[in-house]
């Protein structure tokens, strides 16, 4: 299929761009379009033949569900089965538009295959204006997952959409890289304490500050099984096996340090991900930091870009330094943790 690219340079957005883009959407086909968090692969989420497409495109197993992108409270309550609760309200008031998922029951109108089977339905409301710009000229809410091949990282850049995507969907509409980095946090407000099904860009503390006790879902750990459907696939994967280093600092650098001059011996090229603060410490070896230890929102934004440059490097093998799970740790180390396949090595 041929794709059409448009690329917007910063704060120039074409609306006749968007225009026939929204256009494709209303005719059932699929549409790449940036959002704060990571890029997403939209069809008319009221259409199953359309949402087929993004299954098709991404090569993603049907039984994983789709996030609903919504533009106003309007489209809001038409795909919802049940009166907006009080949490609910109070979480749109402070982190919409923004990356933050909320799961209702839903109404007729979303068909099951974009819940695949559920019957509730995820949805949020993106802060991007080319995003918001689409869905609200589609005049319709827009199913998206992330604008990857099903397994790879999320793509943060154009660059990674044109790689994964190109003569798979109708219409990419790309401009610069993604502000958050890792995708919306999925919240499920149906039960007393709120449940984090998914950690991603607002955090567990902002959570907590607006709703008061929330909690991880204890499936998130490995071997259990998670409520999110699509928390239970491998993820994220670089192509080389990737272990992550944890505990004090100058253990974990030593440790890896170990690790890496084995295998270079062996004849292996290693891969390094790390932080600014260590970043010198790893001499001849094919070193990526996302930044500094103290800044999470740093990580967040360059891990995904990370763990494809590894692949471009042709690494054979990658040693990750864990780094706090505070803030926007928590949903950096889960990504991490997903693309290391769990093997992490306790110092
Ligand atoms: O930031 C994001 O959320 C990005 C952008 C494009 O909006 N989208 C995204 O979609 O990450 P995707 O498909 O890669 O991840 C959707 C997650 C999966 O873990 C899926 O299982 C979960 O949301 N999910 C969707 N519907 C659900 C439901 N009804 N109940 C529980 N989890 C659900
Ligand atoms: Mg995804």
């Amino acid at each position: 299929m041929k794709t059409k690219v448009y690329y917007f340079e910063d704060k120039n957005i074409n609306e006749e761009a968007i225009d026939e883009a929204a256009t494709v959407i209303r005719q059932g086909g699929t549409v790449i379009f940036p959002t704060e968090t990571v890029y997403g692969l939209g069809a008319n989420a009221l259409d199953e033949k359309s949402v087929s497409r993004i299954f098709e495109a991404k090569g993603r197993p049907s039984d994983n569900p789709l996030i609903v992108h919504i533009s106003n409270y309007d489209m809001l309550l038409y795909c919802i089965g049940e009166p907006l609760s009080e949490k609910a309200q109070k979480l749109m008031a402070f982190f919409w538009p923004g990356p933050l998922t909320i799961i209702f029951k839903k109404s007729k109108a979303i068909p099951k295959e974009v819940t695949a089977g559920l019957d509730t339905v995820a949805i949020r409301m993106p802060d991007d204006e080319i995003a918001l710009g689409l869905i609200e000229k589609s005049g319709v809410p827009i199913a998206a997952p992330s604008a990857n091949i099903s397994g790879k990282p999320s793509p943060t850049a154009p660059e990674h959409v044109i790689a994964d995507m190109d003569g798979k969907v109708d219409v990419i509409l790309c401009s610069r890289g993604t502000r958050v980095g890792v995708e919306s946090t999925v919240i499920d407000i149906s039960e007393d304490t709120p449940v984090v099904l998914r950690p991603g860009g607002v955090t567990l503390e902002e959570l907590r500050k607006v709703l008061g006790d929330v909690e991880t879902d204890k499936g998130l750990e490995p071997g259990s099984i998670p409520k999110s459907p699509g928390m239970k696939y491998t993820h994220y994967a670089p192509k080389a096996p990737m272990a992550i280093i944890r505990g004090d600092e100058a253990k974990v650098r030593g440790k890896i340090l170990e690790l890496a001059s084995k295998d270079r011996d062996r004849g292996l090229k290693v891969g390094i991900l790390t932080v600014d603060e260590d970043k010198d410490s790893y001499p001849g070896y094919s070193v990526i930091s996302i930044g500094s230890r103290r800044d999470s929102a740093q990580a967040a934004h360059n891990l995904f870009n990370a763990l494809r440059e590894f692949d471009k490097l042709e690494v054979d093998t990658i040693y990750a330094e864990a780094i706090s799970e505070e803030y926007l740790g928590l949903a950096v180390m889960n990504r991490m943790k997903k693309a290391a396949g769990f093997n992490i090595i306790e110092v």
